[in-house]
């Protein structure tokens, strides 16, 4: 099966922290309008990864080709507003600031008509009705759940071409789960191209159109879910994790 033209693509990436590469010399692509997943067991590097692609630290070598121009280096604010969102592990928001206030901030680094800021909070209110209840309320008092929608929330409200999410659905409760993916298929089908990385294996294979497998900062499979259900490389790689579901 053909993959649509990459929107992101992400060329022999070499990072990791002081002196210490993490990860070595991995390439992966999300194609316009994809859902792709970035897998791996705990440290394999993933998340160094997504911190790499959006600016958070300096990659070592590589390119990282966002709509065709090479963003390698770019500062995350500014990868922002090139289009590219990145929901961080563990749940970023200001807990004692309000639901509305948290998204507010989403757009602080972009310069918009109060109109157009309303325009965009609907539209979230819209995706996420629960916001819209909560909108007045403390983010900290949110539940994990409806604090992982926020989150999400914060990264769409800029309108990326592309958003990074990583583990989502991490602490929450099987049910709540099966909600962040739902709204992840309601981004997907609003045209937003998607890099996943997930401990949820089996399900974020059934969610996505592609898949990396990496382990040790390197890549060790790829392919459709079909064919990384196939192969051995998944279990292999999670040998020993408690995590795959
Ligand atoms: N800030 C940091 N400073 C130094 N080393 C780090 C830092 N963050 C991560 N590492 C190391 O880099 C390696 C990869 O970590 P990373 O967080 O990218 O893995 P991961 O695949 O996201 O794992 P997890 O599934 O546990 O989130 C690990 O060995 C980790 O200890
Ligand atoms: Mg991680």
């Amino acid at each position: 099966m053909s993959r649509p033209e990459p929107i992101l693509d992400i060329r022999d990436l070499t990072a990791g922290y002081n002196a210490i590469p993490v990860v070595q010399g991995i390439s992966l692509a999300v194609g316009r309008g994809e859902a792709v997943a970035l897998l791996g067991a705990n440290g394999a590097g993933k998340s160094t990864v997504l911190r790499a692609v959006s600016g958070l630290i300096r990659p070592k070598g590589g390119e990282v080709l966002l709509n065709g121009e090479n963003v390698a280096g770019t500062g995350a604010e500014a990868l922002v507003r090139k289009g590219l969102s990145h929901v961080a592990e563990g749940r970023r928001i200001f807990r004692k600031l309000s639901v509305e206030d948290n998204l507010d901030l989403g757009l602080a680094s972009v310069s918009l008509s109060r109109a157009e800021v309303q325009r965009r909070l609907e539209e979230q209110y819209s995706l996420f009705p629960i916001l819209k209840q909560k909108a007045s309320d403390a983010a900290g008092s949110l539940s994990g759940g409806q604090q992982q929608m926020l989150a999400i929330s914060q990264a769409l409200i800029r309108k990326p071409d592309v958003v990074m999410l990583d583990e989502p659905s991490t602490g929450l409760a099987p049910i709540l789960i099966e909600e962040v993916f739902t709204k992840l298929d309601q981004i997907r089908e609003q045209g937003v191209s998607i890099l996943l990385v997930e401990q949820v294996v089996e399900r974020s294979l059934e969610f996505v159109d592609y898949a990396y497998l990496i382990q040790g900062g390197r890549l060790i499979a790829q392919g459709s879910p079909a064919e990384l259900q196939k192969s051995n490389a998944v279990k292999q790689a999670y040998m020993g994790e408690v995590s795959i579901r």
